[in-house]
């Protein structure tokens, strides 16, 4: 690790008024460096009060930050905590970061694809919040699998297995972390320049030299529009290439849960699945483009069509679920969940959801399946929250599919029947039967470079 230089030592920036920098904002003035360099300090530190702080956030939201003002303002985040040093691993270090989803399971897929294939993927990752789920939670269902390790822990198993995956450290960008809590109840999430430069700026102290964002757009996302999903990545991908971090975008539906699990366990087994080439198209369409485009960012291929091929191969030899046996006894858990399920907490007790009609699936829509699973027990709603890893929603139809009046559509996995009336209801708004098939959705929608 180092810690990062530390700009408010200076002079010039302890004289500065935050009022006045606040006024600038307000009144529509880009703000200079060292203006967001003091804010961020001053965030860091103490010493800019929150009521401070929130009115110069709500100036951001309202009038905007321009490319270079939010790369600064990423880069002060940055420096607000400890970088880690991955120097020492040989190779091209290759990050992913997702914007969170329902059913977003990519990351576990992809992790150990991804390093069959010989990429270096240090990876650290979030808990599901709000009706998105959290590869940590996810992870934290295998018995013993640990998230916790500490960086030189970490950077052993990158270096064994080719990929690790571990909670964020508090320790870095700590001024997101309270500029988050401060926004999350100030009605300032909402901008693009505050949540590019949070996410950037403890992507960047992570240490990679490459990165490849998952922009997901629609129903079940952040985003809920291509333009916005565009606009937030072009934007993420500014700031990476500002701080000399080779970073690229995919744009990805979220307007329908991506696979057919959402919960923990179940989304699980659904990764190995994937990874032995029996998981749902959806899923391994995205898992292999991810990894194919991380093989060329990892230098290991100049084209699309030869990391296509190495992408295969790591799939169709084994070797990428190997891999991931490998990942889990690194990290504490145990392997043989892979091949017994059983061994991963599960609840025997279903419902179902059934059709209301004959017609074609026309929406099944991603937010309030996510919302579904949370009343059920598999997410939370405030970060104290405990989950229950066994119980979740499986998807058995998917828009464009035929059904019949009465055919189960989604199988709600519940532990004595907590949350079934409430999880009923969000199913029953998710799903629209219509009289033609809708047309189908590109999964990747579009690339950002
Ligand atoms: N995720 C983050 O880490 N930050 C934001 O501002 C929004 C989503």
């Amino acid at each position: 690790m180092i810690i990062g230089d530390e700009p408010s030592c200076n002079i010039y920036l302890r004289r500065m008024r935050i009022v006045d920098v606040i006024a600038r904002k307000r009144d529509g003035h880009a703000l200079s460096r060292e203006e967001i360099d003091r804010f961020v300090a001053g965030v860091t530190d103490g010493s800019v009060p929150d009521y401070q702080a929130s009115a110069l956030l709500m100036a951001i939201v309202i009038r905007g930050m321009s490319d270079e003002e939010t790369a600064w303002l990423t880069d002060a985040m940055v420096r607000s905590g400890e970088r880690v040093d991955l120097s020492d691993i040989p190779g091209v270090k290759v990050g992913k970061h997702s914007t969170g989803g329902v059913g977003d399971k990519v990351s576990i897929v992809l992790a150990p694809l991804a390093a069959a294939c010989g990429v270096v993927f240090p990876k650290m990752s979030g808990r599901g919040l709000g009706h998105t789920g959290g590869t940590l939670d996810k992870l934290q269902a295998i018995p013993g699998f640990r998230v916790d390790l500490g960086i030189d822990e970490f950077k052993r198993v990158v270096r064994e297995v080719g990929t690790s995956i571990i909670g964020q450290s508090a320790s870095l960008a700590p001024a997101d972390k309270k500029l988050y809590a401060l926004r999350d109840v100030t009605a300032t999430i909402e901008s693009i320049p505050l949540i590019s430069a949070s996410i950037m700026s403890k992507k960047l102290a992570e240490g990679c030299n490459a990165l490849l964002l998952d922009v997901k757009c629609g129903d079940g996302a952040f985003m809920k529009t291509q333009e916005s999903a565009r606009a937030l990545a072009a934007s993420m991908v500014a700031i990476g290439t500002h701080a000399g971090v080779r970073t690229e975008a995919f744009i990805t539906d979220m307007e329908v849960p991506l696979g057919r699990a959402i919960g923990n366990s179940i989304e699980l087994v659904e990764c190995f699945d994937t990874l032995r080439g029996r998981g749902p198209g959806d899923l391994e369409a995205v898992a292999r483009r991810f990894a194919s485009r991380m093989v060329v960012l990892a230098g290991l291929e100049r084209e699309r069509e030869a990391a296509d091929v190495r992408v295969d191969a790591a799939l169709s030899s084994g070797r990428a679920i190997q891999t991931l046996a490998k990942l889990v006894e690194a990290q504490g858990g145990n392997p043989r969940v892979l091949d017994d399920a059983a061994l991963l907490p599960h609840v025997a007790e279903r419902e179902v959801y059934r059709a209301a009609r004959s017609g074609f699936i026309g929406a099944m829509r991603a937010e309030a399946l996510g919302r579904a699973s949370n009343l059920l027990g598999a997410g939370r709603t405030t970060v104290n929250d405990s989950i229950d890893h066994a119980v979740g929603v499986m998807v058995l139809a998917k828009p464009g599919d035929e059904v019949r009046e009465d055919q189960p559509l989604l199988e709600l996995h519940h532990r004595g029947g907590r949350g079934v009336e409430a999880a009923l209801r969000m199913c029953h708004d998710a799903v629209t039967i219509v009289d033609a098939p809708p047309p189908a959705r590109l999964k990747v929608i579009a690339e950002v470079r």
